[in-house]
């Protein structure tokens, strides 16, 4: 049990992304994305379910913020719909997007929660997927067009920005994998599709700084503490590999300018432009860290890429993602993030759980198992504060159960209880318990 307490200014929130709450798909003009597309083809996600109603966010957000009110929550996270606010993801702006997200932001700030935005959390307006999405070097520059058009509307108001969610995860379940949208699958897309998310951060970096005074500007990076399956010689050699495939292509070019040395040769020759790590590794505020997961790797032969392979958890006591519950690789990562990546705040930008939460007599919902999954990952964190890490804030994934991309409606990583059929909420026990951590500090 951890009985450090977190500053008064600690942002406590929660996180959630627009594709996965919003729902209002073609309305008042928001453009499709990818992720559209996607749910849309047969076979994609679980049971066909799709994001075209989610949580009804985009009608309910109102009660969705009052909510928080009643949470106590101090932030929140929440992600931009690029093509609400861009429908083709360049030129014309949509009023009505951007006005949507303007009065969410007063709403959120009567209340005094601190704004967050995360300006792409993976739905890429479909207009841009069809020239190439990040395969395309110029998708960089339309997300910097995107972000000063954002940034000039609610740059006054709002100062935390994060500019991609996971890129690598949007880089290899995407690109490579197939899993995500845009459905792609190959090796060869690995390094341009990372290069031009990158850039993409980097340009709209600048955007971000020229249009709001005092910002503080991120990246929420996917971070998997990796490890090999056994001790085995090769598996063990293969970890820094490893590393650099998952964690470092991302974290070095952005925090030090340069890609993992592991990596380098295996990159297209011609993809790094001149300027272009400047413009990538030019100066963040802070390290978003969303840590779900501990990955076991066995050592496989280089070639094809990746000269590993992932190998499942060895244990049943899994949650509903199929994920170990492994807190020790969020501590591990406040503390190398901080000694690896020095002169950074750190927020956990992401953290939580799901499991198979349904209303009980009086439709109270006890979640005893998110309980002790907050508290044992809160209480490294708060034991990463005390240690000196420079954690400033927590957002516990998620505000509500939503729409968990290919899994659908089925894992409930919720402090809510949404009742799909009826849209109706009800704030689980795990919600009471974080109320009052953050209103008496008290972690049991
Ligand atoms: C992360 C995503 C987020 C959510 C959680 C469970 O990888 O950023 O949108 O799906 O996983």
């Amino acid at each position: 049990m951890s009985t450090t307490r977190a500053p008064t200014d600690f942002l406590w929130g929660t996180a959630t992304a627009a594709y996965q709450i919003e729902g209002a798909v073609s309305e008042d003009g928001r453009g499709p994305s990818v992720w559209d597309t996607f749910c849309h083809t047969p076979g994609a996600v679980e049971r066909s379910e799709t994001g075209d109603v989610a949580c009804d966010h985009y009608h309910r957000w109102r009660d969705d913020v009052a909510l928080m009110g009643d949470l106590g929550a101090r932030a929140y996270r929440f992600s931009m719909s690029w093509p609400r606010v861009m429908p083709s993801g360049r030129g014309t702006v949509n009023a009505a997007g951007l006005d949507f997200y303007d009065r969410l932001v007063d709403g959120l700030l009567e209340r005094d929660i601190v704004p967050f935005i995360t300006l792409y959390h993976w739905d890429l307006p479909q207009t841009l997927q069809d020239a190439g999405g990040w395969l395309n070097r110029d998708t960089a520059r339309a997300l910097a067009d995107y972000a000063a058009v954002v940034t000039r509307r609610l740059g006054d108001r709002v100062r935390h920005w994060v500019t991609l969610n996971e890129p690598f995860i949007n880089v290899y379940n995407g690109y490579v994998e197939g899993s995500h949208a845009p459905g792609l699958k190959g090796y060869e897309h690995y390094f341009p599709v990372a290069h031009h998310l990158l850039l993409g951060h980097g340009l709209a970096l600048q955007a971000i700084r020229s249009e709001v005074r005092e910002t503080r500007a991120g990246v929420a990076f996917s971070l998997a503490a990796v490890e090999p399956v056994d001790d085995h010689a090769l598996n063990v050699e293969v970890v820094p590999l490893a590393d650099a495939f998952t964690n470092r292509i991302c974290l070095d070019p952005v925090l030090r300018g340069e890609y993992p040395v592991e990596l380098r040769a295996m990159m297209p020759l011609d993809l790094v432009h001149g300027g272009d790590l400047a413009t990538i590794g030019a100066p963040t505020d802070f390290i978003g860290v969303n840590y779900y997961i501990r990955q076991l790797v066995r050592a496989t032969p280089l070639s094809p890429m990746p000269g590993f392979e992932v190998v499942p958890p060895a244990t049943d006591d899994l949650t509903d993602m199929g994920w170990e519950q492994y807190p020790q690789g969020l501590a591990y990562w406040l503390r190398r993030a901080h000694e690896d990546y020095p002169g950074h705040d750190l927020y956990v930008t992401e953290s939580g759980a799901a499991f198979p939460d349904a209303p009980g007599p009086g439709g109270v919902v006890s979640d005893p198992r998110r309980i002790a999954y907050l508290r044992d990952h809160i209480g490294v964190a708060l034991d990463a504060l005390a240690g000196g890490v420079p954690l400033k804030g927590y957002f516990i994934w998620s505000l509500l159960d939503n729409f968990e991309w290919v899994r659908g409606f089925f894992p409930r990583f919720g402090l809510i209880y949404t009742d799909f059929a009826t849209q109706r909420r009800t704030i689980k026990e795990s919600g009471h318990w974080y109320s009052r951590l953050i209103a008496t500090g008290e972690t049991e």
